[in-house]
């Protein structure tokens, strides 16, 4: 959703630094790219397209200096084009600002600063903020009070930063409801809208809190509030580590991934002592509340499973930007748990902003230090290390364990804990023989429509399945509850429909194996998920994909959705696309 970078060096050239940071932010979008340096002029560089197809055609490291700013756009006004691209500039050329948000009120600032005379090349809203900023420096204000006198103007969200020809040495920063941190590096300074793009240069991290201002030069790095008032922020050294946020010897992030979710799941079951600790904290509860958007959601609706199945406790999930209607009906004996990989996503912060002083708030979260882990009575921390990869994998996995944790603990169910012990090992044995689902997706790489059904626990592992289908493939997808089938989907099962069954064993299964043959009776293809060993699953199936035998029902949501992310994720190669950047999606939403 944008990602900004920048960084004042140690006399070292910039441009390539700022390459290689924002290269890292590209999972957040990736419409178009740009650099700006400044010296005696602003040097800009950019255009649309993805980041090495831009850097093949303009060379994008090629700026002179030792400072300077740079963004990923994913585009919300204005197509992409290399005009829309950021930075934008004021009339003269001698401000130049990179925005991540939406600038809700950017029409009458824009038509008030026109009748002012200043002239606009872009559709974007966020071109305000350099002609804003340029307003207040020719009334004789420096770059840092015209920064803050042209947001006190600004509604909407906002990570900016700003540089200017008069003021070289200096970028300004500022955030509010967009991601904003701080790197302090030695005798160098960075800015970025996530720790990973800077891992490489420094792990010191200052996290900005919104309506926090940061001005950065050659001597530090001094954060202000809106007044103007120094404030002493705490820096944290994060333990995540720049490899993590590299290949590694992989095609892609998300072939990497997928195989460090055993490792994700082992280091989130350390967080045991932290998940006893909450539930002795939290107190009484009569309600769960779960709130999440995209994948997040279906790890929710795993929760909901759990929480009434094993404890019978009432629990709802609610998709974060529909929670604004259901927002009375939490009291202070509700507990609403935030699931979010990034601890960013718009609406999810919109929901917990609701809710904070009526009830008790819990975050699962995995980005260290991010917005929702600040703002939530209690925080647990998902132990995936850095996600790229625009479809979330390891991350799923890893909230999954955090919420089987929370509900062993509640239920005090330490066989679950036992389970979750095995599941790293049950993982690693079925990425062993992904030869086979690779296989299975070129087989059914030209389909235009697949299925994915389960019941019980296996529902939302379909819904999983098929949203990332969508996402890496551009195939239509579509999660179904076994069960339903018969109310209108099976109107649409032909002869050679790909119907992905996901079959564990337990007490869903013959019920979900009826449901296997009234789609094969209707000429469906099925590609079944289920134990290895289980013949009546075979029998039934054009397609088997065989998993741990030991794995049952209430556990298989963990394990049972990485042959389906292998599926789309070898569907989506042999298509020829990028998993890791489809199209007109971003992996962290900043916008409403
Ligand atoms: C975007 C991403 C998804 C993610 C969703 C929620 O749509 O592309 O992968 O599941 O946001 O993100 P969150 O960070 O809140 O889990």
């Amino acid at each position: 959703m944008c990602g900004i970078v920048g960084c004042i060096l140690n006399n070292d050239k910039a441009a390539p630094v700022l390459l290689e940071c924002v290269k890292k932010l590209e999972y957040r979008g990736y419409d178009s790219v740009g650099i700006a340096t400044p010296d005696s002029e602003i040097h800009i560089k950019k255009d649309k397209g993805m980041i090495d197809e831009v850097d093949a055609k303009v060379g994008l490291s090629d700026l002179p200096g030792d400072m300077g700013i740079a963004h990923v756009r994913w585009a919300t006004h204005g197509i992409p084009t290399k005009t829309n691209s950021h930075p934008h500039t004021d009339c003269s050329g001698d401000i130049a600002v990179v925005h991540n948000g939406i600038i809700e009120n950017y029409k009458e600032l824009k038509d008030s600063l026109q009748s002012e005379g200043h002239i606009f090349k872009s559709d974007t809203d966020t071109e305000v903020i350099p002609h804003l900023i340029e307003k207040y420096m020719t009334t004789g204000l420096d770059l840092e009070e015209s920064v803050k006198e042209a947001l006190n103007l600004i509604h909407g969200s906002y990570a900016i930063a700003a540089i200017s020809r008069n003021e070289p040495g200096k970028i300004v920063g500022a955030r509010k409801e967009s991601p904003l941190i701080v790197g302090k590096g030695e005798n160098e300074y960075f800015l970025a809208s996530d720790a990973p793009a800077i891992l490489n240069h420094t792990n010191n991290i200052i996290y900005l809190e919104d309506g926090e201002m940061v001005i950065l030069n050659k001597s530090g790095v001094t954060v202000k509030n809106m007044l103007g008032e120094i404030i002493e922020k705490e820096v944290h050294v994060i333990t995540w580590t720049p490899d993590m946020a590299e290949k590694s010897g992989y095609d892609h992030f998300m072939i990497k991934e997928i195989h460090e979710q055993p490792e994700a799941v082992k280091n989130t079951l350390m967080e045991a002592e932290d998940i006893e600790e909450i539930v002795s904290q939290i107190g009484d509860v009569d309600k769960i509340c779960f709130v999440a958007c995209g994948t997040s959601y279906h790890a929710s609706l795993i929760g909901k499973y759990l929480f009434e199945s094993l404890i019978g406790l009432p629990t709802d999930v609610i998709l974060a930007s529909e929670f604004k209607y259901s927002a009375k009906a939490m009291d202070e004996k509700t507990l609403v748990i935030i699931i979010s990989q990034s601890g960013e996503t718009a609406d999810t912060l919109k929901a917990l902003r609701m809710v904070k002083e009526q009830s008790k708030t819990l975050a699962i979260v995995n980005v260290l230090g991010s917005t929702a882990t600040r703002e939530a009575e209690y925080v647990l921390y998902t132990r995936a290390g850095p996600e790229i990869g625009v479809a979330a994998t390891k991350t799923y996995v890893s909230q999954l364990t955090c919420i089987y944790m929370l509900v062993a603990y509640i239920s005090k169910r330490m066989d679950l804990i036992d389970e979750l012990q095995n599941v790293p090992q049950q993982m690693t044995s079925l990425l062993e023989n992904e030869g086979h689902i690779k296989k299975i997706a070129q087989k059914y790489k030209y389909a235009s429509d697949f299925f994915f059904i389960g019941r019980g626990f296996s529902y939302p592992t379909a819904l999983e399945g098929a949203l990332k289908l969508k996402e890496i493939t551009y195939i239509h997808g579509e999660g179904y509850a076994a069960g339903e089938l018969k109310h209108g989907p099976l109107a649409l099962i032909d002869d050679g429909v790909p119907v992905v069954a996901v079959v564990p064993p337990g007490e869903t299964h013959d019920k979900t194996l009826s449901n296997v043959e009234e789609v094969r009776a209707r000429g469906g293809h099925v590609i079944g998920v289920g134990s290895q060993e289980d013949g009546d699953l075979k029998s039934e199936v054009e397609d088997l994909i065989g998993l741990d035998p030991e794995i049952n029902e209430i556990i298989s949501p963990i394990t049972y959705i990485v042959p389906l992310q292998l599926l789309s994720y070898y569907i989506s190669v042999e298509k020829g696309i990028d998993p890791d950047k489809p199209k007109n999606l971003a992996k962290c939403v900043t916008v409403e």
